[in-house]
């Protein structure tokens, strides 16, 4: 049984990208934990937490509270994230959470070379995204994609998707079932 971390950076109830997510989770096998970013308190690092967490490191002391979401995600055994196509990326929350994760010492080192390792236990983690209109540039995607592969060490990292659900007659119930037949699919 894996430990399954689940970051929901949806914020409509009836979220389309979630739904996806639901789709993952039911096929993945392992203890589920869900964080619904919307629900914690989440604040891009301003100085005064930025100077805490930064003394807090110094000293080796990684018990504070202000760790909790890089230790989290530092743990999980897999990793799926879910967020909306916003302005070719995602919800800025999700960005606020990426800046909690990114400690040196808990999610990634730098070796005596400068090279960032990754210290994260993930064997892989599933994008989920939905999109208005068409995915020009999968540019959140990527970038998730990129500070896993570089930092954290987890690979592999795979997207599944679905376009143009906003399109004035789009049929979203066939587009919807597209993905979830590519993810019912796969091997993940
Ligand atoms: C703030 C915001 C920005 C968006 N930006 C884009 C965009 O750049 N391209 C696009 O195709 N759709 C865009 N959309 C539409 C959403 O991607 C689309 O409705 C998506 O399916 C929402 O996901 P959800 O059903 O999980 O909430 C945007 C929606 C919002 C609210």
């Amino acid at each position: 049984m894996k430990d399954i971390l689940f970051i929901d950076a949806c914020v409509r109830p009836e979220s389309r990208t979630r739904y996806l997510a639901e789709e993952v989770l039911r096929k993945l096998d392992g203890k589920v934990t869900r964080l619904d970013l919307y629900k914690e308190d989440l604040r891009p690092l301003d100085l005064d937490t930025l100077s805490r967490r930064n003394e807090l490191s110094a000293a080796g002391n990684f018990e504070d509270p202000v760790f909790r979401y890089a230790k989290q995600f530092a743990a999980a055994e897999k990793i799926v994230m879910a967020a909306p196509y916003w302005d070719l990326s995602f919800p800025s929350i999700l960005k606020v959470y990426m800046e909690h994760i990114s400690v040196v010492g808990i999610t990634f080192r730098y070796d005596e070379n400068g090279i960032p390792r990754g210290l994260c236990s993930a064997d892989s983690l599933i994008y989920l995204v939905t999109a208005g209109g068409p995915i020009y540039q999968n540019l959140g995607y990527e970038y998730v994609k990129a500070v896993c592969e570089v930092f954290y060490g987890i690979s592999p990292i795979r997207c599944f998707s679905a376009e143009d659900l906003d399109v004035i007659g789009a049929d979203t119930e066939c587009i919807l079932g597209e993905a979830v037949q590519k993810i019912r699919e796969a091997v993940i």
